[in-house]
């Protein structure tokens, strides 16, 4: 392919998913928090594909609306194949809204673990048709890629296969790249005369092989081509893109004693040198700068950290939560909608919800910002330096200002001045001698109660 080429994808999802036992359409279930969908939509740009049409059933508006609130119009549209005859007629389903391409990329909306790289090795081939195969002892299932002088001439169907062809370890992952002027021609030779009484999209290789059309193989992994059916699948799937996410964040120079105990999201950026601790649970859309350390058990989405920064242990971390250079997160702590500026310090047993921390603030052990009346949302806003004595609370809409003291197991529901003392605890009362006239008196009632 030329710069100048038009690279479109058609990518299949209008399969029943009935194997997945679920309400929700099969390629809408996530892995690593993201759609399976997206993961091959995401996979087929970075690969260079600039339009791509969604194949989907009639009876999937949920899927289909799905997809639109997440993709522009222009780089996608969505078809109906009304009945579902098998993947060649659902190609076919397709073909008139792909534009005028030079090559189309014919993907399955259920393999999240497509890597662009391998598309990019199939969109690049000088081939009229490119098959994506891969060597497994494992076949069973899968269509097997017929070779003649080391050339795939054929695929046939698992269903279809005789024993000796059932022995072949080349398998058909699935996806194709085709000549796109001449796939109309490919799909109206397909017959269903085959064991499922279906348009085989595999049966265009032996159409183009009579035509003498060239035909190229890229190998890929089998795990490239994982199609997912089931929940087990699901896991399994999940399992995977777990180990290829931490393999990356390694190379990245992060820092990870037991990097099998952590789990990210597709999107997860962190900095090097930044250390993650054992269990800890990236959510979508984390970014972490360089030198960040993030202690045990600690759970975060949606979250924005400085470099210097520190989390945890056992923090969570809710989205909207920006931490500044050097703030400092500490044990049960949660927050949300949080900005926590520079220096600043939240180190044990608090929530911190709907609020701007100034630089260098140290907030006491076991303080909670009460964000919510039952209706509405408000902002606590603590200025830079300022003191906030353990176990009080902030009734928001509440202002504390610069380097004002707010004394221990305070109720604050008003604004306090920068540099002032602020307490609400009501004041020491002693009776001397109290208790033992008490112990006196029970002992008295106890001793009238034994007669
Ligand atoms: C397909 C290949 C097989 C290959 C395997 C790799 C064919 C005929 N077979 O088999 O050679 O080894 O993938 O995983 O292509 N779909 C539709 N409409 C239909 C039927 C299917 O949109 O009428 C979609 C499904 O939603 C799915 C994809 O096409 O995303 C593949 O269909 P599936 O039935 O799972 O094909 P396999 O049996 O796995």
């Amino acid at each position: 392919m030329t710069d100048s080429s038009i690279l479109s994808a058609i990518i299949l999802a209008a399969g029943k998913g009935s194997r997945m036992k679920s309400d929700l359409p099969k390629v809408l279930h996530k892995v690593a928090g993201l759609e399976m969908i997206f993961h091959v939509i995401n996979a087929a740009q970075s690969a260079g594909v600039s339009h791509i049409t969604v194949v989907t059933s009639p009876i999937q508006e949920d899927l289909r609306n799905n997809i639109l609130a997440k993709a522009s119009d222009e780089t996608l549209t969505l078809t109906v194949q009304q009945e579902q005859l098998g993947t060649g007629d659902a190609v076919k389903a397709a073909l008139p809204l792909t534009g005028n391409p030079n090559k189309t990329l014919i993907l399955f909306g259920d393999t999240p673990l497509m890597r662009p790289d391998v598309l990019q090795q199939m969109v690049e081939h000088s081939a009229d048709v490119t098959l994506l195969g891969f060597m497994t002892d494992t076949p069973e299932g899968y269509g097997r890629i017929i070779c003649e002088a080391g050339n795939p001439v054929a695929i046939i169907e698992h269903k279809d296969a005789d024993e000796g062809s059932r022995k072949i370890k080349l398998c058909n992952g699935g996806a194709l790249a085709v000549n796109a002027a001449l796939l109309p021609d490919l799909l109206n030779g397909l017959e269903k005369n085959n064991a499922q009484s279906e348009y085989y999209l595999t049966d265009i290789v032996a159409l183009a092989h009579a035509q003498n059309i060239n035909i190229g193989l890229v190998e890929c992994q089998q795990e490239d081509t994982m199609g997912v059916d089931t929940k087990s699948g699901l896991a399994k799937a999940e399992a995977l893109m777990q180990t290829r996410l931490r393999q990356k964040h390694l190379d990245n120079s992060v820092t990870m004693i037991a990097p099998e105990t952590v789990y990210f999201s597709y999107d997860t950026v962190i900095g090097p040198d930044s250390t993650i601790e054992p269990h800890c649970i990236f959510g979508i859309d984390v970014n972490i700068d360089i030198s960040v350390t993030i202690k045990g058990f600690s759970h975060l989405e949606g979250v924005r950290a400085k470099t210097g920064a520190q989390i945890g242990p056992y923090a969570r971390l809710r989205p909207g939560t920006h931490l500044g250079v050097n703030a400092k997160i500490g044990n049960f702590v949660e927050t949300k909608k949080a900005h926590i500026m520079k220096d600043a310090k939240v180190n044990h047993l608090s929530y911190i919800g709907d609020a701007h921390i100034g630089e260098g603030a140290n907030i006491g052990a076991g303080t909670i910002t009460c964000n919510y009346d039952g209706y509405n949302k408000h902002l606590t806003e603590i200025g830079a330096g300022a003191f906030i004595g353990s176990n009080t609370s902030l009734i928001a809409p509440v202002k504390i200002g610069e380097g004002a003291y707010i004394g221990s197991s305070s109720i604050i529901s008003d604004e306090v001045n920068a540099d002032s003392l602020a307490l609400t605890r009501a004041p020491l009362r002693e009776i001397e001698g109290w208790s033992v006239k008490f112990r006196m008196k029970k002992n008295k009632s106890d001793e009238k109660k034994d007669k």
